[in-house]
C-alpha cells in the first residue's frame, strides 16, 4: 500500500492484486510474446527478457534473433520458440531489446512499428529512434491508430532522446519522463533509483520498489519481458508498466541480504 505522502505531482505505485487464472483458462487466454534482439554478442538479454516474460505468465514466447541463428536458446529454456526475425509474427505482442548499435534493429524497426498491436522499445532501439526522425514519426502515428508503446530508456537513452544531458534528466526525473511520453504518444518507464512511469494526460507514478542489487548488467532486460507478459495479458499500458516495474523492484528487495542478485534469477524469480 501507499506508506508516505505523495508530492504533488506524483501517484506512488502500490501492490498490484495477486493475479489469478481462471480454471477454464488456456495458453492463449494469456497472449503471446515475441521478443525482437539477440545481436552478435547480445544473445543474453533476448534471452533474459523471453525468460522473464514466461516467468511472468505468458501464454507462448517467441525469439526473434537478429543474427537469424538459434545460438542454443532453447536448451537454456526450452519453452522458447526460436525464429528469425523475419518469421515472427508480431499481431500481439513484441517486446525489443539487446540489439546493438547496429544496422540490424534499425532496418526491423519500421515493420515492427507498423505491425505490433502491443510494443515494448528498449535499449538499442531507443537509440536508433533518438536519431531517426522517420521512425520518430511511425511511433507517433501507432499512438494515432491507437497502439499502444512503452518505452523504457535508463537515464542515458531519455537523454539521447530528448537530446539533452543525463544531469538534466536526473535533475528533473518526473518532468522528463513526461515530457518523453508526450513527446513521443507513448507510455514511459524511467529507469533508475524510483522508477518514474508516465503517460500522456496522466499523472506520473514513482515505483518504491527496487534497490541498488538491481545495478547489474541484464535486470533492464528482465523489466522488458516481464512488462511484455503483462501487455500480452491485456493489461492497459501505464498499468502494466506500474505492475512491471513494482514486481521487478519488489523481487529485488525480497532479495536474500549479502546475496548479489544476477538477472537471469531475477527473471525466475
Ligand atoms: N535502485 C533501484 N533500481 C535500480 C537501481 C537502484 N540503485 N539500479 C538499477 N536499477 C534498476 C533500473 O530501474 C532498471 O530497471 O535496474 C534496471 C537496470 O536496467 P538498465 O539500466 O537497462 O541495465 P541493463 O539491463 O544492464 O542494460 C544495460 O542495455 O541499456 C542498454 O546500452 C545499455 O548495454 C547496456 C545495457
Ligand atoms: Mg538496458
Amino acid at each position: 500500500g501507499i506508506t508516505s505522502p505523495a508530492p504533488p505531482s506524483a501517484q506512488l505505485v502500490g501492490a498490484p492484486p495477486p493475479a489469478l487464472r481462471a480454471h477454464a483458462s488456456h495458453k492463449g487466454s494469456y497472449g503471446d510474446v515475441a521478443v525482437i534482439g539477440g545481436a552478435p554478442g547480445m544473445a543474453g538479454a533476448a534471452l533474459l527478457a523471453a525468460s522473464a516474460a514466461l516467468h511472468s505468465g505468458a501464454g507462448r514466447v517467441f525469439v526473434g534473433l537478429l543474427d537469424g541463428g538459434s545460438l542454443g536458446l532453447h536448451l537454456q529454456q526450452p519453452e522458447l520458440m526460436v525464429r528469425a526475425p523475419g518469421a515472427l509474427k508480431l499481431h500481439a505482442l513484441a517486446v525489443v531489446c539487446g540489439c546493438g548499435g547496429g544496422e540490424a534493429v534499425r532496418s526491423l524497426l519500421p515493420r515492427v512499428l507498423g505491425e505490433a498491436a502491443r510494443l515494448v522499445l528498449d535499449a538499442d532501439a531507443l537509440n536508433a529512434i533518438a536519431t531517426d526522425t522517420a521512425l520518430q514519426a511511425l511511433l507517433r502515428y501507432r499512438a494515432a491508430q491507437g497502439l499502444p508503446t512503452v518505452l523504457t530508456p535508463h537515464p542515458l537513452e531519455a537523454a539521447r532522446l530528448l537530446g539533452c544531458s543525463t544531469q538534466q534528466i536526473q535533475a528533473d526525473r518526473l518532468g522528463a519522463a513526461q515530457q518523453l511520453a508526450d513527446r513521443f504518444v507513448c507510455v514511459v518507464v524511467l529507469k533508475g533509483s524510483g522508477t518514474v512511469v508516465a503517460a500522456p494526460h496522466q499523472t506520473p507514478a514513482i515505483n518504491l520498489t527496487g534497490n541498488a542489487q538491481l545495478a547489474t548488467a541484464g535486470t533492464g532486460d528482465v523489466l522488458a519481458g516481464m512488462l511484455g507478459a503483462g501487455l500480452a495479458a491485456g493489461q492497459f499500458a501505464m498499468r502494466a508498466a506500474c505492475e512491471a516495474v513494482y514486481r521487478h523492484g519488489l523481487a529485488a528487495d525480497r532479495w536474500p541480504a549479502g546475496q548479489p542478485l544476477t538477472a537471469s534469477a531475477l527473471a525466475k524469480s
